[in-house]
């Protein structure tokens, strides 16, 4: 049996500049250094450091499986340094993500968001990583139907006998910490029913129906559950797995086609658009915003991630690519046109969602004045 292949992707808001709005080169060296470390001294096989708006993204990949705690330790390890070094710099929100202290092993629950898969190397393995700033990790549940399931976005699922038998969706409840797996075409409009609740339903798996061969795999954090208050919001994660009896890598990254609105931006309380941009772009400024996504694809390759002629991983950002300029466009328009309502819903986010924020501190104020009527 050859060895199995993780894909790692692991990140944390430790901290800012100007705000929420990116993270700069000394963090980003932090990460930079500690993986390059780790690689050294083979604890992982290939690294990319990035970041998506203000969070701070490490992509490993390495033969030690999915939760391994050696590799969550040093994803752990650098976020509390590069913490610590955003504090000394005095940049904003310094740690904002670590929300626990006494490391446990995994990372899960703690504050970072994770997306993890372990596969086995196919003859040839194209991977995309996502990583989104300013929103939740509900933003991924319409791409992921589109994708996997929506035969008007993946033509595959008409026309290539490997993909026609569907796809299997691991849903999670995260007010009920429960899941429950949905088989697609059969159960399209149960899963609907359930996903187009993407604060609280969420596709945290697709496998392919037929062999169970994991497809996608999201980070799941809910920062305001583990903190029962606002602490920023969740900026998820995901990998992708396509081609060759999956969705073409085109029709992954066709949902992107258009601007879609998600939960987060400003103060985490509002609906935005969502943008895909390119790394360089990857920085949040109007109204915090507007919620960003960046694309990373890659080649699983022996354990790694495949190199050039000079040993540099291959990475190629996606989105930073002009047939996406309608989409930017379309999220400015509707930045423009929701900003408009200010706090009125449904720009701002409903009742239940405001619960986490700073909202029922001035609610409570206006308590008093409220007589019978
Ligand atoms: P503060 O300016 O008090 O941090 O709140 C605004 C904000 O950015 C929330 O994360
Ligand atoms: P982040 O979750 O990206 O830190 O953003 C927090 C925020 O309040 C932005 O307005
Ligand atoms: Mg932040
Ligand atoms: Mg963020």
């Amino acid at each position: 049996m050859p060895e199995k292949t993780t894909i790692s992707i692991i990140k944390c808001d430790v901290g800012s500049l100007v705000g929420h709005h990116t993270v700069p080169e000394p963090l980003l060296n932090v990460g930079e250094k500690n993986l390059q470390e780790a690689q050294k001294s083979g604890i992982i096989n290939s690294h990319y450091v990035f970041h998506a708006g203000d969070d701070l993204e490490l992509l490993m990949v390495h033969q030690k499986g999915e939760g391994n705690p050696e590799i969550h330790k040093l994803a752990w390890d650098t976020f509390q340094e590069a913490a610590k070094k955003a504090l000394d710099l005095k940049l904003y929100g310094a740690g904002q993500d670590i929300l626990k202290t006494a490391f446990s092993g995994n990372v899960r629950g703690m504050g970072p968001g994770v997306a993890e898969m372990e596969i086995e190397e196919r003859g040839s393995d194209p991977i995309v990583v996502f990583a989104a700033d300013k929103t939740e990790p509900g933003a991924f549940n319409y791409p992921m139907f589109r994708i996997f399931a929506d035969p008007f976005n993946t033509a595959g699922l008409v026309i290539d006998p490997a993909i026609s038998g569907g796809f299997k969706f691991e849903v999670l409840d995260v007010l009920e910490n429960k899941r429950a797996v949905l088989k697609c075409p059969e159960e399209m409009y149960e899963l609907i029913a359930l996903i187009g609740t993407p604060s609280r339903y969420l596709i945290s798996h697709v496998r392919r129906a037929k062999d169970d061969l994991v497809c996608a795999a999201t980070s799941t954090t809910r920062l305001s559950l583990i903190a029962g208050k606002y602490v920023g919001k969740d900026d998820p994660v995901s990998i992708v797995r396509c081609q060759h009896g999956l969705p073409a890598l085109g029709e992954v990254l066709a949902p992107f086609m258009h601007s879609y609105f998600v939960e987060g931006w400003m103060r985490g309380s509002h609906w935005g658009p969502l943008m895909p941009v390119g790394l360089k772009d990857a920085r949040c400024t109007l109204f915090d915003g507007p919620p960003r996504i960046v694309a990373l694809g890659f080649q699983a390759a022996h354990g790694k991630i495949a190199c050039d002629d000079e040993g540099k991983p291959m990475i190629s950002d996606l989105f930073s690519d002009p047939s996406f300029d309608l989409a930017r466009r379309e999220a400015v328009e509707n930045a423009v046109s929701l900003r408009r309502m200010g706090e009125f819903e449904p720009a701002r986010l409903g009742a239940g969602e405001m619960e986490y924020t700073t909202l029922p501190k001035v609610l409570e104020k206006l308590k008093g004045r409220f007589t019978k009527a």
